[in-house]
């Protein structure tokens, strides 16, 4: 059997990096602050290491607002401070992905005040520039992801530009070939700086269709969920006609994929994608000569996921890309609720279960076909921060929506990791940029790593033990799902081994044997 490639069963650690660690007491985590904490994240025994994005931004939706894409955010450091981190990483025997954002930059990007001031200058056509109807309405009826309209007047041009998330996130126009280009510096500027693959971020709102635009349909079989952000406007309609997942999008990840494999060791191109049909989205983008893998949402349910919901999400998710190492599985990340609070919900636990069905949680995840996406924290159960108070929320989203929808702060609080320093150890700052749940002390990171049995200990004692397991680290095949109502059973299958996995939610325990 051929080997895998490290990405076909990578356990990558995401790093949210305004709340990892601050080393200059600005309140503000930085590169420093990450490479001062690696021992932490080498001791847990994860592959590969993703840092959400830390280039040049006006931080209106924290670094997904890119406005020089070959520079470090001055609040997060340098190039020399990255060169310096990526040496730590690779010295440690660990790899490191970036977080690209192609489809939309800053309105402060160069780009971007170039392309407003006139209709016909040089960068007149690297965005989605549109001229309003005869009533002066938008072209067409999309709606942004973050609330209201999807298209923003500009009075030099007299026209609409496209906006999928906030109107400070202009949409690039891919189908130019000047802007392939210049993602296909970027590309190389990273990969020339040592880094091992990319996050792609909302790849399915790379391109829009081509002028002129058509409207979106509605949703026919919409239902309104309970949670007040399913109930955004945005979700009642379809958009895989016209606003998003268009054809035009697979040039891109074409002429990526084609930068990536001119390089040497495996670089690794990760999309992160939604769709009308996410399943068929995800086919396409990695196509021979696309994308590696995609990013899968299922386990990352808003609401949480009962256990026969996270049998259908599981399956659903293997039956369309067993054996092929093109899926990514994630609990947890910056734009969720915690994973352990949406499960401890969703399976009507109380919070003395929190370490247990965490540790189940993570164990369940990594022994799933293809990679893995751990967020900070989910190694120490931490709780979503759920009580911060409006003039303290700083998510745009969640500002736009409050008090009705409170945003994604409350994954992202700065990290603790010294319970009797101020500020957890974060910080040496007074005031630092969100604040952090009163319960993460009693879980404080180093502490946690020093404890005989805790989550990070007992975690990483699995991963070490899985990278034994053939059937886990020499094949990305599993069989249907089986087992009880409270059970989720599976078999890892290689050339050598048959490893039978059994999740047990009524007990809260898994185990492993050959079968
Ligand atoms: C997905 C990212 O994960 C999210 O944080 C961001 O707001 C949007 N894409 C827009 O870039
Ligand atoms: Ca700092």
């Amino acid at each position: 059997m051929a080997s895998l490639k490290w990405w076909e069963t990578a356990v990558i650690y995401q790093i949210y990096p305004r709340s990892f660690q601050d080393s200059n007491g600005d309140g503000i985590g930085d590169l420093l602050g990450i490479t001062s904490r690696l021992d932490y994240i080498a001791g847990l025994g994860v592959d590969a290491i993703w840092i959400s994005p830390f280039f040049a931004s006006p931080q209106k939706d924290f670094g997904y607002d890119v406005s020089d894409y070959c520079d470090i955010h001055h609040e997060y450091g340098t190039l020399v401070d990255f060169d310096h981190m990526i040496e730590a990483i690779h010295q440690r025997g660990m790899r490191l992905m970036v977080d690209i954002v192609p489809a939309h930059c800053s309105d402060q990007h160069l780009w971007f005040t170039e392309s407003r001031q006139s209709r016909d200058n040089p960068k007149a056509d690297w965005f989605h520039w549109v001229d309003p109807l005869d009533d002066g309405s938008a072209p067409t009826n999309w709606l942004s992801f973050f609330g209201g309209r999807a298209w923003s007047w500009e009075p030099r041009r007299q026209q609409y530009y496209l906006h999928n998330f906030l109107p400070s996130q202009p949409n690039l126009n891919h189908a130019h070939p000047e802007v392939q280009e210049a993602f296909r510096d970027i590309a190389r500027f990273w990969f020339d700086r040592g880094v091992d693959g990319f996050r792609l971020d909302a790849v399915h709102t790379i391109n829009a269709d081509s002028a002129p635009y058509r409207n979106n349909l509605p949703k026919p079989d919409f239902v309104s969920g309970i949670l007040p952000q399913q109930q955004q406007p945005f979700f009642r309609q379809l958009h895989d006609t016209a606003q998003l997942n268009q054809p035009a999008i697979q040039q891109f990840s074409e002429s990526f994929r084609a930068v990536a494999d001119g390089y040497d060791g495996d670089r690794f191109l990760m999309g992160e994608l939604h769709g009308d049909d996410a399943v068929l989205a995800s086919q396409t983008f990695t196509a021979e000569g696309r994308l590696h893998a995609t990013y899968n949402f299922n386990l990352l349910e808003w609401g949480g996921l009962d256990v026969a919901g996270l049998r259908q999400a599981i399956t659903d998710a293997v039956e369309a890309f067993n054996n092929s190492g093109r899926l990514v599985f994630a609990f947890s990340n910056h734009d969720v609720p915690r994973s352990v609070t949406r499960q401890l919900g969703a399976l009507g636990l109380s919070s003395e279960h929190q370490d247990a069905l965490q540790l189940l949680l993570l164990k369940l995840e990594v022994s799933l076909v293809g990679s893995s996406c751990i967020y900070q924290g989910e190694e120490l159960a931490l709780e979503d921060v759920q009580n911060i108070p409006v003039e303290k929320m700083r998510d745009p989203w969640g500002i736009e929506f409050a008090p009705n929808f409170a945003g994604r702060d409350s994954c992202r609080t700065p990290m603790v990791w010294q319970s009797d320093t101020p500020h957890g150890g974060f910080s040496d700052a007074e005031d630092i940029w969100l604040p952090q749940g009163e319960g993460h002390f009693a879980r404080a990171a180093l502490e946690q790593a020093a404890t005989a049995e805790s989550v990070y200990q007992q975690f990483s004692a699995f991963l070490h033990w899985r990278k034994s397991q053939p059937a886990m680290m020499q094949a990305n095949y599993m069989t249907a799902l089986s087992g009880t109502d409270g059970q989720i059973i599976f078999d890892r299958v290689s050339d050598t081994q048959r490893l039978r996995c059994c999740f047990d939610f009524d007990h809260l325990d898994a185990s492993f044997e050959e079968a």
